[in-house]
């Protein structure tokens, strides 16, 4: 069975995979789950063992019927002018959210409920009243993939949501960083496999989904 098809796989029965986008991209692997399959111990996993910010991904179509904007279109200050990004011409990042349900926001288990959701509302979403359902701002940063996805973006984001895609899974995925704990850098590619191993979980490159999905 290949690693594609396993990842796959992974995402329809709740388990995540890693993906490391590009050496000459941001260089990052993401341990992503798909959104619906989110658990408090998956929370923690994503802030323990990858470290970096917990986002979930929504595809354009689903952002738009939420009236989820890009965060940089709509906030008229200076510092968010500009993006200047070394690696690509916009980020991803829309709003941060909270479920209504959640306390703070921040505990596992509120994050998992924001999650969560996100991940129902994603696969229905004229069911969904966002704004009755959701508050902003939140712990949870949204990002909004590019209308076509691998044709027009090469993000995490977009590999991610390609990935549930082919897997016929609604298009909302969590997304986390992994950091190394020695160096404070990104976690290596060989690193990342070695932990992917370790746990049995799916890796793949960005080249390899491109390549079947792009
Ligand atoms: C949010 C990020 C991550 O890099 C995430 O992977 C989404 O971004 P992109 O689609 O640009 O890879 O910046 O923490
Ligand atoms: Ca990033
Ligand atoms: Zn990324």
């Amino acid at each position: 069975e290949s690693e594609f098809r396993r990842a796959l796989e992974s995402f329809r029965s709740g388990e995540p995979v890693l993906v490391h986008d590009a050496a000459d991209r941001e260089g990052e692997t993401d341990l992503i789950y798909h959104a619906d399959a989110v658990t408090p111990d998956a929370v923690a996993r994503m802030r323990n063992d990858a470290g970096g910010l917990v986002c979930v991904a929504l595809s354009d179509d689903v952002a738009d019927a939420f009236d989820l904007p890009f965060f940089t279109d709509e906030v008229d200050h200076p510092a968010a002018a500009d993006h200047e990004l070394g690696y690509d011409e916009r980020s991803s990042f829309s709003f941060t959210v909270n479920h209504r349900d959640t306390y703070t926001g921040i505990t596992d288990s509120d994050r998992s409920t924001t999650i969560r959701a996100l991940g129902e509302a994603a696969a229905d979403p004229s069911a969904t009243d966002f704004a009755a359902e959701f508050r902003v701002p939140g712990h949870v940063h949204l990002l909004r993939a590019a209308p076509d996805l691998l044709a027009q973006r090469e993000g995490h984001t977009e590999l991610g949501l390609a990935l549930a895609d082919a897997a016929d899974l609604p298009p909302a995925v969590v997304v986390c960083e992994m950091l190394d704990d020695e160096t404070g850098e990104a976690l290596t590619p060989a690193d990342a496999r070695s932990y992917a191993d370790r746990y049995d979980f799916a890796y793949l490159e960005g080249r390899d989904v491109l390549e079947r999905l792009g």
